[in-house]
């Protein structure tokens, strides 16, 4: 059966489009519709259009697996507007997401209705492109530059209430009666001219007030930081105003195409398939029976267990939060509400969601309170001793069933598992700081964690937000094990004369938020310090002997000041002198270029070897892993996948030249001409 089907009902045409899972506007659906506006033109009887889909969503976007592959079947661009020159009234009616190329079929119609519960955006940016099927023409032309610039330069969705109000959407109608609603909305257009979005005029703001653009780039500019797509997204938005609206088709064609045979788009678009293929587990069905997660406990409520905690609390799941000491107790609990409070405060949450979110908290001193509880998760101190006896506690109390997870950042989870009698339920759950913030979570399978115990943890990600990648038992697991050789680096060049604002920039320019030693000071160089000012074995303890202990106390490495810019500091540059000169290494200026090929491939390096000792399911997991945990730029893919994009054979050349350590999977690939991805 054909994926778009039509339904005649009296005077009214329904072009339906099932194709699962998204609706992704493939060759076939493309042609679909095509045919079916033909057969609504072309049938006399046939006064109004409406166009909806089965399954999940409307049109989820252009179909991304027939990127870069030569075109088949109808263009988007060519099939939307046919809908749009129709006399007769097309009307959308959307449910689920209208996303990019759906959103501009949408836009294409001559009217749009949708449920309450429908999202409509054009993320294409997150793709490194612009819409490529006159969305950045059509939408200001609706909503106004202004409008539109988030929408196609940021690419978060907008709900269908927003969308109403700027004008995006014409009614919103009932969650259960789209179709219906749709019908009877297209009947009562029958008649009136077609209004066309092409044609419209809203997006005269912008060039009312061009200021828009320059304040918008301003504005966001971090955040754009190293992207190209953004640019050419305001670009297109301010083309819409300024140009007929087919030359501003012309100019939107020009930017998608040179977008989309760049690099930066192939990363991208290589990390979108990567987060979900990160979510799967090979060799084990993905419909395995899982374990319900209906309540969760938290051990520890530092800085870890807090922000752990809250992540269940926000996607409505139960926690009790479990501490030695009542203080430590009331001090996590009250960290949790200050920053719910404060993003109400800035109006990401309200008041409401604030309370809704502390009443399903429970704060306890007692571990018998965490007997009913089906998944528990421990975040004490980072000591094998103290998690095996929190561990051997938990086994004698909590119900059988339940997953005993682990937030661990370096210790052997299978040892952990050991000190229980239930070792398959039990794994490792890594979460980044700030835990409610940042997207990884790396979950450690240890040797004898059941499938559906990981698979469990693994969907439960989904549902608090998370990113989820695979990683085996190992020092570090991916993350941190990487992290290792590129700050051994990073010191070592220090010794060698490097100037470490210098190492910092390297890491900037390339991408990454901050560089090894801003990281540094953001973490505490006092982490893991004996607390002996007169014990100095280490640069870093001479560091903190001075009080240098981070961003906290305004000195790490860098003085900083009350805004927190950071200015390289003329004592710690006279330390690092005098320990350069203890070490006896020969001082020398030491380009950028090698700075980032000493600090990146290496960890390259130890990413094969994750991959090569079957630490990590695939290449792409450790991309997925360094984009979300530790600011690896997006825009490059992930290591592994900028490696392939830099050349396998370049970096096992660059590391043998600085003496660095080669393993054989690198090598293999590289002599055999292969990627890591693909
Ligand atoms: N093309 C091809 N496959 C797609 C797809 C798309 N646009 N969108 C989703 N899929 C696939 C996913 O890879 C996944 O496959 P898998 O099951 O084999 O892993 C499956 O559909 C389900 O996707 P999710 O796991 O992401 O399902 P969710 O329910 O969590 O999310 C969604 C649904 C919000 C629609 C999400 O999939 C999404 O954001 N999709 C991408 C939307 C997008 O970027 N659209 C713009 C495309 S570019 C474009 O339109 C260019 C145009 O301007 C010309
Ligand atoms: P923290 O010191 O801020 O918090 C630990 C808390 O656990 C303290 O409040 C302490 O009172 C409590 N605690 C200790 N033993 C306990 C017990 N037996 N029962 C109940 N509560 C107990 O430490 P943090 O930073 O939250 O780290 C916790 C774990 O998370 C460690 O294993 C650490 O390696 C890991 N981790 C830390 C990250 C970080 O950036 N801080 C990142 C990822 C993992």
């Amino acid at each position: 059966m054909s994926v778009v089907t039509t339904n005649k009902l009296q005077n009214i045409l329904e072009i339906i489009s099932d194709s699962p899972p998204v609706n992704a506007l493939g060759a076939a659906v493309r042609q679909g519709l095509v045919d079916g506006i033909e057969q609504a033109l072309s049938d006399d009887e046939i006064e109004a259009v409406v166009i909806r889909c089965e399954g999940r969503t409307f049109f989820a976007g252009a179909d991304i697996t027939e990127f870069g592959k030569p075109p088949v079947g109808p263009n988007l661009g060519e099939a939307i507007d046919r809908m749009e020159a129709s006399e007769k009234p097309v009307v959308a009616a959307i449910h689920g997401t209208a996303l990019g190329g759906g959103c501009e079929v949408a836009l294409a119609c001559h009217y749009r209705v949708a449920v309450p519960s429908a999202k409509l955006g054009l993320p294409e940016v997150k793709l490194g492109l612009i819409p490529g099927a006159a969305g950045t023409q059509r939408l200001p032309r609706v909503v106004g530059a202004e409008a539109a610039l988030p929408m196609v330069v940021i690419g978060n969705p907008i709900s269908a209430k927003k969308a109403a109000a700027i004008g995006l959407v014409d009614k919103v109608v009932g969650e259960d009666s789209l179709a219906d609603d749709a019908i009877a909305f297209a009947r009562a257009q029958i008649g009136k001219p077609v209004p066309r979005s092409s044609a419209g005029n809203a997006n005269q703001d912008g060039v009312k007030n061009p200021a828009i653009f320059d304040e918008f780039r301003a504005k966001n500019g971090r955040k754009l930081r190293g992207f190209d797509a953004p640019n050419a997204g305001i670009e297109a938005v301010k083309a819409a105003g300024e140009m007929s609206y087919e030359d501003g088709v012309a100019k939107e064609r020009e930017l998608f195409m040179k977008l989309m045979s760049g690099t930066q788009s192939a990363a991208m678009r290589h990390y979108f398939f990567a987060e979900r293929a990160a979510n799967k587990v090979d060799g084990v069905d993905p419909k395995i029976d899982l374990i319900p997660i209906k309540k969760v406990g938290v051990i520890g409520a530092g800085t870890m267990g807090g922000g752990i905690s809250m992540n269940f609390l926000s996607a409505g799941i139960p926690v009790t939060i479990l501490e030695m000491k009542q203080d430590a107790l009331d001090r996590g609990v009250a960290t949790i509400r200050k920053n719910y409070e404060n993003t109400a405060k800035r109006g990401r949450m309200t008041a409401e969601q604030v309370e809704g979110a502390m009443g399903i908290l429970t704060p306890s001193l007692h571990y018998d309170d965490l007997a009913d509880c089906d998944l528990v998760i421990e975040a004490v101190f980072e000591n094998m001793d103290v998690k095996k006896d929190v561990f051997g506690k938990l086994d004698e109390i909590v119900k059988p069933g339940a997953i005993l997870a682990s937030n661990t950042s370096y210790l052997n989870v299978d040892e952990i598992a050991a000190a229980t009698k239930r070792p398959e339920y039990v794994l490792g759950m890594h979460f980044f700081s700030p835990a409610n913030i940042m997207k990884l979570l790396e979950v450690v399978r240890g040797e004898k964690t059941a499938d559906n115990v990981l698979v469990t943890a693994m969907k439960l990600s989904k549902k608090i937000g998370k990113v989820a990648a695979v990683s085996g038992v190992c020092d570090g697991f991916i993350g941190n094990r990487m992290l290792s050789p590129r700050q051994q680096q990073a010191n070592a060049m220090l010794m060698e004369g490097a100037n470490y604002w210098e190492v910092d920039d390297v890491l900037l320019d390339f991408g990454f938020p901050m560089g090894p030693f801003q990281m540094s000071d953001l973490a505490g160089i006092d982490i893991g310090w004996h607390r002996d000012e007169t014990r100095i074995e280490t640069m870093r303890d001479a560091l903190c002997a001075k009080g240098r202990w981070g961003q906290k106390v305004g000195k790490g490495f860098y003085d900083y000041d009350e805004s927190r810019q950071r200015v390289p500091s003329d004592e710690v540059k006279e330390l690092i002198a005098e320990w350069g000169a203890k070490e006896g290494k020969e001082q020398r200026d030491i380009s950028a270029d090698e700075m980032r090929e000493r600090m990146l491939y290496p960890m390259v390096n130890e990413g094969a070897m994750i991959l090569e000792e079957g630490m990590a399911q695939r290449a792409s997991d450790i991309d997925v892993v360094w984009i979300n945990g530790y600011g690896w730029p997006l825009f490059t893919g992930g290591p592994m996948f900028w490696a392939d994009t830099v050349g396998l054979d370049k970096v096992v050349a660059g590391l043998e030249k600085h003496g660095l350590p080669v393993c054989d999977l690198l090598r293999s690939k590289a002599a055999a001409g292969e990627k890591f991805n693909g």
